[in-house]
């Protein structure tokens, strides 16, 4: 049995994490952690018997504690960190936000065997500091994220020499079929109804702008080693091709599959295995036709940021991610327009001061910085 850590287990991707390993067999848990969520995580405790869990709440940590003295609980500030402390063989990051940056930097500094790595923010802000650790460990990293799945498996053990080109595809969202002069004032319902994935809020509402995207190239650029201006995007509605990687002689490799989060969690749980898993196999003849398009700018004015934050560095990739996560939650919280999401973006990103080569504490001191501005320049909105 190998000894799992699935930190997030209360999210989307943590709970189908969980559905993955009981659906594959051969782990144990050695931890669960959640944020709030107490009764979804009592629950999880009942059914994988975690050795250890994190809560944030003290209280609720008594909680857990009075009903389960055995396990090991941890909260507060750093019980997070603590927990990360506990060696396991595999861990599947799947908290969200710029939370998961410490926890996640200090498993690579334990030397955690295999991180499969969901959480975006982390790599977004810090994929320098954070790949430069990793050659210092014995940790691998593998992608979680449906695009980053599909490169990895298509990358494969061919050398970088050989690679010219990463394409990332990209659903359009839920707005992508709505007339642009509609686009500004749309609502959050329309906003959060995805075409193809059922994801939480905040990542649905980042792919109808395609912040996501522009975060995904970040990702692609630290995870693979590619510079920015070698990885394209395009719309592709169906979601079916997650991603494709072109060599050099024009051959194009890319990895096919339903849209389903559970099949690249569960390939890296199982790399370079293949195990049979809970998604449907693809019918071609079903699907009929793929298609592919060039991304609207005019449709789509936050994404080419990722390209500029990332040409610029420093810690104008925290700021983005900042002044996005600010936004977003203010949209969903109607005090702005889905349309003022990028321009709160962009102002925060024009009103900070580049800091170069940036340690982890000024990259978290950016991330403070960029929620303040943002959150002063909504205000102004307002
Ligand atoms: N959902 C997808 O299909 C998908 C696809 C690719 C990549 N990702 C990335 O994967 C990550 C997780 O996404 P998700 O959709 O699963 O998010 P989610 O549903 O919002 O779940 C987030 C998880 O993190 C925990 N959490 C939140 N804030 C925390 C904090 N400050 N400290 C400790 N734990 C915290 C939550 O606990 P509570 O439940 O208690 O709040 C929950 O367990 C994100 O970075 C996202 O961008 C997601």
């Amino acid at each position: 049995m190998k000894r799992v850590a699935v930190l997030g287990s209360t999210g989307s991707i943590g709970k189908q994490t969980l559905e993955v390993l009981s659906h594959i067999g051969g782990y144990e848990i050695a931890s669960l952690s959640a944020n709030e969520n107490l009764s979804l995580l009592l629950k999880q405790i009942r059914e994988f018997h975690p050795e250890n869990v994190y809560i944030r709440d003290p209280i609720d940590a008594r909680v857990i504690k009075k009903y389960y003295p055995r396990i090991n609980v941890f909260s507060g500030k750093n019980g997070l960190l603590d927990l990360t402390d506990i060696p396991a063989d595999t861990c599947v990051m799947a908290i969200s936000g710029f939370a998961a940056l410490k926890p996640l930097l200090n498993l690579i500094e334990k030397g955690i065997d295999r991180i499969a790595l969901a959480n975006k923010e982390s790599i977004v802000c810090a994929g320098a500091v954070i790949t430069e650790k990793l050659k210092h460990s014995s940790s691998t990293l593998i992608p979680v994220d449906s695009e980053h799945s599909a490169i990895f498996q298509s990358i494969s053990s061919n050398p970088r020499k050989f690679v010219s080109r990463l394409i990332l595809t990209a659903s359009g969202g839920a707005v992508r079929d709505i007339p642009l002069e509609e686009l500004k004032t749309v609502s959050i319902e329309k906003v959060l109804q995805h075409p193809n994935w059922k994801m939480g809020f905040k990542i649905t509402v980042d792919s109808a702008t395609m912040v996501n995207k522009a975060f995904e190239v970040m990702e692609a650029r630290w995870l693979f080693d590619v510079e920015p201006e070698r990885i394209d995007v395009l719309i592709h509605r169906e979601s079916i091709v997650h991603s494709l990687v072109e060599f050099v002689d024009g051959s194009m490799i890319g990895q096919m599959s339903i849209p389903d989060m559970r099949l690249p969690i569960q390939y890296a749980l199982t790399y370079p295995d293949r195990k049979s898993s809970l998604v449907q196999t693809l019918d071609l003849s079903s699907i009929g036709r793929l298609t592919f398009e060039k991304v609207d700018i005019e449709r789509y004015p936050a994404f080419p940021l990722g390209y500029e934050v990332l040409k610029e560095g420093g810690i104008m990739p925290t700021i983005l991610n900042a002044a996005d996560e600010v936004a977003v939650n203010a949209f969903l919280n109607k005090e702005i327009t889905f349309g003022d999401i990028p321009y709160v973006i962009e102002k925060a990103l024009s009103s900070v001061e580049n800091k170069m080569n940036p340690s982890v504490e000024e990259i978290e001191e950016a991330n403070e910085i960029g929620r303040e501005v943002a959150k002063r320049i909504i205000k102004d909105i307002c």
